[in-house]
C-alpha cells in the first residue's frame, strides 16, 4: 500500500497543483470581467442621467431631482444616485442610501481640476460597492454639479465563489478516478502476479509439491523474472536432494561426531526438511548500551544457547525464541526474523514478542519462581500463583501458533528446549499429528513426591506427552519422570521401551547427556595477547589462579564456593598474597527477589571475606559482576589453574565442559560439585560437596596439591570424554532417535 501511495502521491500532487492554477487565473479573468462590465453599466448610466441633472441643477428643481435618484431603486445591482452641487453638497440622494457621505475634498478637488469622472470601490453597511461620480458641466464646461451612481459587487463575490466550487468538485473526482484507475493497473500488472509468485513460494518453503502449478504464466518483463525465480527454486531443491544423497554416504565413514557429521546427518535423515527448534532464551540479543550509546549484540549467559547454537550453525533450520533484547525490534524483517550470526549467517530467528505482563507471568513467575526451584533441590520454596499459571498457558499457545505458522506441510521436526515450554508439544500434535516433537529437559526432574507438589502437575504432565521424545540429561532423571507420570498421570509406563502411552501416543524417555563444542585448538595469538592483558591488570603475575564462571542463581552455590575459599585460607596460610579466585558472575532474572536478594548477598560477603584476607595490594577473590561473551571469557579459562563448578543442584553444568574444552595443555584441574549432572561423566575431576564448607576447602588443597602429573593425566581422561561426547554427539543422537520415530 505505502508503495502504491508513493507512486500515485507525486501524481496527484502535480495535477492538484495544476488545476488549482488553472482555477486560479479563471477565476481571476473572470473577476476582471465582471468588474469591466460593471464599469461600463455605471458609466452609461451615469451619462443617461448628465442631461436631466443638469436642468435639475440649473433649475434647482429639487421635486425632478428626487423622482430622479427614486428611479434608481428599480435598477438591476444599482443602491442609488447621489446629485451634489457644485460645492460638493448633496443636492438630492436616493433614500435607500441616505446615510451616504463618500464625496470627499480631494476628490473633489480633483475632479474640479481635471473634470474628469473618477471611479472607485468602497464599503457602505455591509455591502462591497461600487462608486462612479461624474461631474456635470453647462455649456461653456463650467462645473454645474456631480452625479454619482453606487452598485452593489457582492453578486461578483458569489458569482466567484461558485466558480471555486465547480473548479474544486471537478478536481476532486479527477483525483479519486486517478487514484481507483492506477489501484486497478497496479493490481493487474504487479500486486496479482506478485501475489500468485508469493503463494508458488510458500507452497514450495512448505514443501506442499501437489499445490505447485507447473508454472505461472505472465507475459513481459515480469514474467521473465517469474521464470528466473523459479528457476532457481528448483535448482535448489535439486540440490538439495543432491546433498542429501551424498551426506547418507560420508555419514557411514566418520567416527567422530563433528559439525561437518552432524550437518550430513540432518541432511541424510531430515532432507529436504528443516530442523525447528525452540526456547525461551535467544541466542542472539540486541541491547541498547546506555555507556556507549548505542545498540551491542550479546550472547545470553544460558546453557541452552551454549548447546543449541553450534547445531543450528552446523544444521541451518529455523530458531525460535523470545526477544527479550530491548533493541530486538529494530533488526528483524516483516516477519519478525533475522538470519543469525550476523555476520556469518547460518540460521533464521524468529523472535517472539511478548509483553511486560506475558513476561512477568510465564517467565519470571511460572517458569522461574515455580518449575525452576521445584526441579532443582535447592530448598528455595517454589510459588505458584494462579494468575501466573494462566499466563503460561497463553504464552505456550502464543508460540505453538507461531510455530504452526512456519511448519512445511509434511512431517516436521520439532526440537522443544525445557521448563518454559510444557504444554507446547499436545498444543502442536493437536493441530499437526504428523509432527515429530522431542523435548528436552535441561534442568533436573525431582522424584514423583516433590513434583506432587504443583498444582497443575496433570496439566503438564499431559502437555509434555504431546511428544514424542523427552530427553533429560541423567538417567536418574529419566527415571524420576518415569516415576511421575506413573504414579501422578493415568498413563502406562513401559518400562522395557522406556516409554509412556497416553491418548494413544507413545512417549520415548532417554537420557542425552549434553556437551560443548569440544575444538583440539592451540591458543591463538590474540588469546595470548588477552591472557598477558588480564595477567597485567589484575596483577596476576606469579599467582595460583582459580576461575569460576556463573549466572547469578541460588543454584549454582556461589555463597558456598566464597565461604569454602575463605576457610581454605584462614587454614593455609602459606596461600595468602599466591592466590586469587576470579569469579565472573552474570546477573540473572534480576526482578525476582530471590535473585535481587542473592546479588546483594554475594556483593557483602566478597566484600567482608576480601576485606578479612587482604593485605596491601592483593585480595584473594576479584569478582567481576557483568555479562561476559564466550570470547571473552575463554582467555580467562586459559589462564586458570583450576576451575570451581560447585552447584548445589545442576542438569548438567556446561561450564565444567567449556573449562575442560579450553585446557590444551592439559595445565588445569577442576573442582566439580557432585551434584551437577557433568560430574557422572567427569570422574576426574576433584568431586566435593558445596554444603560440606569444611569438605570444600579441603577439596581446594587437594586439587592444588596434586602433582603435576596427576593433573595432566586427569585433565587429559576428561578431554578425551569431552572430545568424544560432544554437543554434535549429543545432537546427532536426539536426531537420529527422533527420526526413527518419524510419522510416515
Ligand atoms: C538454565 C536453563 C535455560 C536458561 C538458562 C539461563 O540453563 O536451563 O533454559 O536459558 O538457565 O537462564 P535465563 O532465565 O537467563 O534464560
Amino acid at each position: 500500500m505505502k508503495r502504491i501511495l508513493l507512486f500515485t502521491l507525486p501524481i496527484l500532487i502535480i495535477i492538484t497543483i495544476i488545476i488549482a492554477g488553472f482555477g486560479f487565473l479563471q477565476v481571476r479573468f473572470e473577476e476582471e470581467r465582471l468588474m469591466d462590465e460593471l464599469k461600463r453599466k455605471a458609466r452609461a448610466v451615469a451619462e443617461s442621467v448628465e442631461l436631466s441633472a443638469k436642468h435639475i441643477l440649473i433649475n434647482k428643481d429639487h421635486k425632478s431631482a428626487l423622482k430622479l435618484v427614486e428611479s434608481f431603486q428599480k435598477r438591476e445591482r444599482a443602491q442609488g444616485c447621489v446629485i451634489y452641487d457644485k460645492d460638493g453638497q448633496i443636492f438630492v440622494i436616493t433614500e435607500k442610501i441616505f446615510e451616504w457621505k463618500n464625496i470627499n475634498k480631494t476628490d473633489l478637488a480633483n475632479i474640479l481640476l481635471t473634470k474628469k469622472p473618477k471611479d472607485k470601490l468602497d464599503k457602505y453597511k455591509e455591502y462591497s460597492i461600487y462608486s462612479y461620480i461624474l461631474p456635470v458641466l453647462d455649456d461653456e464646461s463650467n462645473i454645474l454639479g456631480f452625479v454619482e451612481v453606487i452598485y452593489d459587487t457582492s453578486y461578483m463575490f458569489v458569482t466567484l465563489t461558485q466558480l471555486w466550487k465547480r473548479i474544486t468538485i471537478t478536481l476532486t473526482i479527477l483525483l479519486i478516478s486517478i487514484t481507483v484507475i492506477t489501484l486497478l493497473i497496479q493490481r493487474q500488472i504487479f500486486v496479482l502476479p506478485v501475489r500468485r509468485l508469493t503463494d508458488w513460494f510458500k507452497h514450495f518453503q512448505k514443501g506442499e509439491i501437489d499445490k505447485l502449478r507447473p508454472s505461472i504464466l505472465e507475459e513481459g518483463e515480469f514474467g521473465k523474472l517469474i521464470s528466473e525465480v523459479e528457476q532457481v527454486a528448483l535448482s535448489l531443491r535439486v540440490a538439495r536432494k543432491v546433498v542429501t544423497d551424498s551426506a547418507k554416504i560420508r555419514l557411514e565413514k566418520e567416527e567422530l561426531w563433528t559439525e561437518k557429521k552432524l550437518r550430513d546427518l540432518v541432511q541424510a535423515r531430515l532432507g529436504e526438511n528443516a530442523l525447528f527448534v525452540v526456547s525461551n532464551r535467544e541466542p542472539f540479543m540486541h541491547v541498547f548500551d546506555e555507556t556507549i550509546g548505542k545498540d551491542v549484540l550479546i550472547r545470553p549467559a544460558s546453557g541452552v544457547v551454549t548447546a543449541i547454537d553450534p547445531i543450528l550453525r552446523a544444521c541451518g533450520g529455523t530458531w525460535i525464541a523470545h526477544g527479550a533484547g530491548n533493541s530486538d525490534k529494530n533488526y528483524v524483517n516483516s516477519k519478525n526474523k533475522l538470519g543469525v550470526p550476523p555476520d556469518d549467517i547460518r540460521c533464521i530467528l524468529k523472535r517472539i514478542w511478548l509483553t511486560k505482563e506475558e513476561e512477568d507471568g510465564y517467565y519470571y513467575g511460572f517458569s522461574n519462581e515455580g518449575l525452576w526451584p521445584l526441579c532443582h533441590v535447592t530448598h528455595t520454596r517454589p510459588s505458584f500463583r494462579e494468575n501466573d499459571w494462566n499466563i503460561y498457558k497463553e504464552v505456550n499457545r502464543k508460540f505453538a501458533e507461531n510455530i504452526l505458522d512456519e511448519l512445511p506441510a509434511k512431517n516436521p521436526f520439532i526440537f522443544i528446549q525445557d521448563y518454559h515450554f510444557t504444554l507446547l508439544g499436545k498444543m502442536i500434535k493437536e493441530k499437526r499429528p504428523d509432527a515429530t516433537i522431542a523435548l528436552f529437559w535441561h534442568i533436573p526432574w525431582p522424584n514423583p513426591e516433590v513434583f506432587a507438589i504443583c498444582p497443575y502437575q496433570q496439566e503438564i504432565l499431559d502437555g509434555m506427552l504431546g511428544c514424542d521424545l523427552i530427553g533429560f540429561h541423567l538417567q536418574s532423571h529419566c527415571n524420576n519422570f518415569l516415576d511421575t507420570a506413573n504414579r501422578l498421570i493415568e498413563s502406562r509406563v513401559d518400562t522395557e521401551k522406556f516409554s509412556v502411552i497416553r491418548n494413544n501416543i507413545e512417549t520415548f524417555i532417554r537420557p542425552f547427556p549434553i556437551s560443548v563444542d569440544f575444538r583440539n585448538s592451540d591458543v591463538t595469538k590474540n588469546e595470548i595477547s588477552k591472557i598477558e592483558e588480564i595477567r597485567n591488570e589484575l596483577n596476576l603475575k606469579d599467582k595460583i589462579i582459580g576461575i569460576g564462571v556463573d549466572r547469578i542463581d541460588y543454584t549454582k552455590g556461589l555463597i558456598e564456593k566464597i565461604l569454602a575459599i575463605d576457610k581454605f585460607l584462614d587454614k593455609n596460610l602459606q596461600y595468602k598474597n599466591k592466590f586469587v579466585f576470579i569469579q565472573i558472575a552474570a546477573p540473572s532474572r534480576t526482578h525476582i527477589k530471590r535473585y535481587h536478594d542473592l546479588m546483594a548477598e554475594i556483593d557483602d560477603l566478597v566484600e567482608k571475606k576480601n576485606w578479612k584476607h587482604s593485605n596491601g595490594n592483593w585480595k584473594p577473590i576479584i569478582y567481576m559482576k557483568r555479562h561476559f561473551s564466550p570470547e571473552e571469557i575463554k582467555p580467562y579459562y586459559i589462564l586458570a589453574d583450576f576451575c570451581i563448578v560447585s552447584s548445589l543442584h545442576d542438569g548438567m553444568n556446561l561450564v565444567a565442559k567449556e573449562y575442560i574444552t579450553s585446557k590444551s595443555d592439559l595445565n588445569g584441574t577442576l573442582i566439580l560439585s557432585r551434584f551437577a549432572g557433568a560430574a557422572r561423566e567427569l570422574m576426574d575431576a576433584v568431586q566435593v560437596n558445596p554444603y560440606s564448607i569444611e569438605e570444600f576447602s579441603e577439596a581446594i588443597k587437594y586439587a592444588l596439591d596434586l602433582p603435576v602429573e596427576e593433573k595432566r593425566k586427569r585433565m587429559g581422561n576428561m578431554r578425551k570424554i569431552v572430545k568424544e561426547n560432544n554437543i554434535y554427539h549429543w545432537a546427532g543422537s536426539i536426531i537420529t532417535e527422533l527420526t526413527s520415530l518419524r510419522k510416515t
